[in-house]
């Protein structure tokens, strides 16, 4: 079934997205952790979504990415997967996992895409990290690079701040997205870094960029929904659009539960059996 304004069903590949990008039409993209909310995103009609490693952030309630282990991102994916028909469904490969050397990175990657049935995965770094990017799609697995802030790195960089503000920082990031290009990802995503630099990577690269953060010159958008919906009360970066209040919504909706309960409205003689 076609979702919302969105004609074309078919299931949406890492070709399509190619496509899209050729064609100018932006992507749609959103994280998603679990079935539910992966069906609802789906049947909207999203190109993309991602199990995103914020899973670690929005679902535990860590402060950073860095706990985040295989198997639990394995739960996370699996539950996606089985909501979803037509969204291209991307995983992120956790902290620890790919780091190490190419060798265990295309293992950890063979494990993930087998047991979630997730159709690519995400890895975040350049230069460091090309050579199991390229193992890994040696292996078959369509990859999306990770530029700009890295929350996997944080403790390198101590600050969630704005990434490739220096000329350095700047020309390291064009160089690691040529490499990533080179090395055969279907996409890279870019966090957090000024709109105008992201634009020079979308232009200069053939492959999607995907941005969070960097500006409207990209070739789409993701978001974390919980975030975008307005969920994570007090999260409020300059880049966040939220779409709902449902943070309001929520504690509207279950304080009038909880008044209900305790006069005994609820139940009445028509939901009772
Ligand atoms: O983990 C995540 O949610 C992400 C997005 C912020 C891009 O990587």
């Amino acid at each position: 079934m076609a979702g919302y304004l969105v004609e074309d069903s078919r299931k949406v590949t890492t070709l399509r997205l190619q496509e899209m990008k050729n064609k100018g039409e932006k992507i749609a993209m959103l994280t998603a952790y679990d079935y539910t909310m992966a069906g609802i995103l789906d049947e909207a009609g999203l190109d993309a979504i991602l199990i995103g490693d914020s899973a670690a952030n929005v679902m535990a309630g860590y402060t950073t990415t860095v706990p985040m282990t295989i198997d639990r991102m394995i739960y996370h994916a699996s539950s996606v997967v089985r909501a979803v028909k037509r969204a291209l469904v991307v995983c992120d490969m956790p902290f620890g996992t790919y780091q190490v050397n190419p060798t265990e990175g295309v293992k950890n990657a063979i494990r993930i895409m087998q047991e979630s049935g997730c159709d690519a995965l995400k890895l975040e770094g350049g230069v460091e990290i090309i050579d199991s990017v390229k193992k890994i799609i040696e292996a078959g697995i369509p990859v999306m690079g990770h530029l700009g802030l890295t929350p996997q790195s944080i403790n390198k960089f101590g600050t969630f701040g704005v990434r490739g503000k220096d000329e350095a920082e700047a020309q390291k990031l064009l160089s690691d997205a040529r490499l990533l290009e080179e090395a055969g990802c279907f996409g890279i995503t870019l966090e957090k870094i000024p709109a105008q630099l992201a634009a020079e990577v979308s232009r200069e690269l053939r492959i999607p960029i995907i941005g969070i953060g960097a500006g409207s010159e990209v070739d789409g958008q993701v978001l974390v929904v919980q975030d975008m919906l307005g969920m994570t009360k007090g999260f409020n970066p300059k880049f966040l659009r939220k779409y709902e209040n449902l943070h309001t919504r929520i504690v509207e909706g279950v304080g009038s539960y909880i008044s209900d309960v305790k006069q005994v409205t609820f139940p009445n003689k028509d939901e009772q059996y």
